[in-house]
């Protein structure tokens, strides 16, 4: 901190508080990033979430329904918060604001699932007050819809990149 001032000393003022402004808000963007980032790594316990279903999941009837019900109200077609959609298979694959939400083949290595199994404390989806928490058989469900997703070999190891 003392070098920071020092170097806005040497500044004129409004530039020091337009790059305090900047600096603040970049320390905030990157805290976010950072988080969302180690989302990815396995500091993330994923044997909290329920085992992937066995059946062969098809997504307009086993998935689409319960995301409309528990998401939508906040991650419509138009973006939505996080500017996240669940409005199809597509808007879900594409992820959001953070990247992609959903690595193909790995259900267990996707954002999508540490959000909604509130494995990322203050980032569950719905948020509290919102609307209840999935179901196991839900969370099942969605693990098995990504695990059956044809495996995307461009997809970035980190799906925060
Ligand atoms: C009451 C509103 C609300 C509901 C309902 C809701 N969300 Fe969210 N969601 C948010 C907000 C607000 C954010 C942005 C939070 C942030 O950036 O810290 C967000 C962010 C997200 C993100 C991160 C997107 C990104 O790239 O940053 C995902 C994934 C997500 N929500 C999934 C879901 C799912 C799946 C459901 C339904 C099970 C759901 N949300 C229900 C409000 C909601």
């Amino acid at each position: 901190m003392v070098m920071i001032s020092k170097y806005l000393t040497k500044m004129g003022r409004p530039a020091s508080y337009l790059s305090l402004a900047i600096a603040a808000g970049l320390a905030v963007a990157g805290a976010l990033w950072v988080n969302i980032a180690n989302a990815a790594d396995a500091e993330v316990d994923t044997s909290k979430l329920p085992p992937a279903s066995e059946k062969k999941v098809d997504f307009a009837k086993d998935i689409q329904p319960f995301l409309k019900k528990a998401c939508q109200d906040c991650h419509d077609a138009g973006g939505g918060a996080g500017n996240f959609s669940v409005d199809s298979e597509k808007s879900i694959l594409k992820g959001g604001e953070h990247g992609k939400m959903v690595i193909p083949g790995k259900s267990a290595k996707s954002p999508l699932m540490y959000y909604v199994g509130h494995l990322l404390k203050g980032k569950e989806m719905p948020p509290e007050g919102a609307g209840d928490p999935l179901t196991k058989e839900q969370l099942s469900l969605l693990r098995a819809w990504i695990d059956q997703l044809p495996k995307d070999d461009k997809a970035p190891k980190d799906p925060a990149k």
